[in-house]
């Protein structure tokens, strides 16, 4: 397995778990034990279950026709949008609540930028009748209100991260002192493909539901179960990562990431870590970061919360090092008109980070055959200020 991640937990160069002594029993219990439950056949029984009656899986894969056409190739949207909760996240918070309850686990934390993960954090401790606690960034909270209202109903407690930019990396480290002072009853469900191993992997492995659709969707529908792109936006890439996983070691099948170019990759206000990145470690994993020359994380920026994170997952930092996903930046005003066309040529209106997946269209020429799967990982009910005020509708 050149692509994924090796025994160690590392993805080539990248991965590991670099946590405080005071982590390392709660990460050590997960690393045990994670594989071994996620085979037991009344896990795996569980989890299907709940994604197909409670979740509605498997999500369609759409042909976009109109925009097909508008760009003269085949694109497929793999409509994550279309979860219960209204995007991919909920795979993986169904995947570690079920996780949690078999460690005996009471309590529930979580981090969330754009919200959507602390919404399916709190709608499966709403589910299963846990405690659940979420952090957010103060400048998240006030960006994607709806998404703070809908865990407030779900019972969750949203508590703010004050510090840094106040968005999703501060979230992050908020969440890690919490584990750190509450080490044995608490179980931390991270919302992306980061962290300390085996996080990155079992949140892949959650997520990888959505290659497993793909691959027998197209199978039905264009006769072959491979397509020839599969596009993806970037925060820490977990809806990436399940589009991708049973695709990665496939090198016929060309990956696309997309991240955040914020305002431009070079104007100082940026979440495009393959762009600016170096190898340094950031929330228990050695990945690619923006950073300082002497090692301090650079502030992020990005017009969406899920994109505003100045790292990758490790799965990532290995795919563009070793050149086997095309990383490509987007920035706020390509992403935003990548959006509103989607809502005009399908009638479909998603998030702000699928939007950015949808530039790329506006980049790079496809061929008339070509079958492009993109990952539409969420819809865009939680942005509707955003694009109220950046077109002035
Ligand atoms: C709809 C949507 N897409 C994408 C992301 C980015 O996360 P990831 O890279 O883990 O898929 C988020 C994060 O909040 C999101 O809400």
């Amino acid at each position: 397995m050149k692509y994924n991640i090796n025994n160690k937990g590392y993805y080539g160069d990248f991965g590991g778990a670099y946590i405080p002594e005071m982590l390392y029993p709660n990460v050590e219990e997960l690393r045990l034990n994670y594989l071994k439950v996620m085979q037991e056949p009344s896990f795996k029984e569980e989890f299907n279950q709940l994604l197909k009656d409670y979740v509605g899986r498997p999500s369609p894969l759409y042909f976009a026709k109109r925009l097909s056409k508008k760009y003269n190739t085949k694109i497929y949207l793999k409509r994550e949008d279309l979860n219960h909760t209204g995007a991919h996240k909920i795979n993986n918070t169904i995947g570690q609540i079920l996780m949690a309850q078999r460690l005996g686990k009471k309590r529930i934390i979580a981090e969330t930028g754009a919200g959507q993960h602390g919404v399916a954090t709190a709608t499966v401790c709403a589910l299963m009748g846990m405690e659940c606690i979420v952090y957010m960034g103060e400048i998240d909270i006030a960006r994607q209100a709806p998404n703070v209202a809908r865990m407030k109903m779900l019972g969750a407690k949203v508590v703010p991260a004050l510090s840094g930019s106040k968005t999703l990396k501060d979230a992050t480290n908020e969440a890690i002192r919490d584990w750190i002072n509450n080490p044995v009853d608490t179980h931390y469900i991270i919302g992306s493909v980061v962290g300390p191993h085996p996080y990155p992997d079992m949140v892949a492995r959650f997520q990888a539901v959505v290659s497993e659709e793909i691959q027998w969707q197209l199978q039905e529908k264009e006769g072959k179960s491979t397509p020839d792109y599969v596009i993806a936006c970037v925060g820490g890439g977990s809806n990436a990562a399940g589009a991708y996983y049973h695709y990665l070691e496939n090198t016929n099948v060309n990956l696309i990431a997309v991240e955040a170019a914020g305002k431009g990759v070079n104007s100082g206000k940026s979440a495009a870590t393959s762009a600016l990145g170096k190898e340094g470690i950031i929330h228990g994993s050695k990945t690619l970061l923006m950073q300082t020359n002497d090692g301090q994380i650079t502030e992020p920026y990005s017009i969406s919360a899920g994109l505003d994170y100045p790292g990758v997952g490790p799965m990532h930092a290995h795919l563009f090092k070793t050149g086997r996903a095309e990383f490509v930046s987007v920035t706020d005003d390509q992403a935003m008109t990548a959006g509103l066309e989607l809502c005009e040529l399908e009638g479909i209106i998603p998030a702000i980070e699928s939007s950015h997946a949808l530039a790329v269209f506006g980049h790079k020429t496809f061929k008339p055959d070509d079958i492009v799967v993109l990952s539409l990982s969420g819809r865009g009910d939680k942005d509707l200020d955003t694009y109220i005020n950046h077109f002035k509708l």
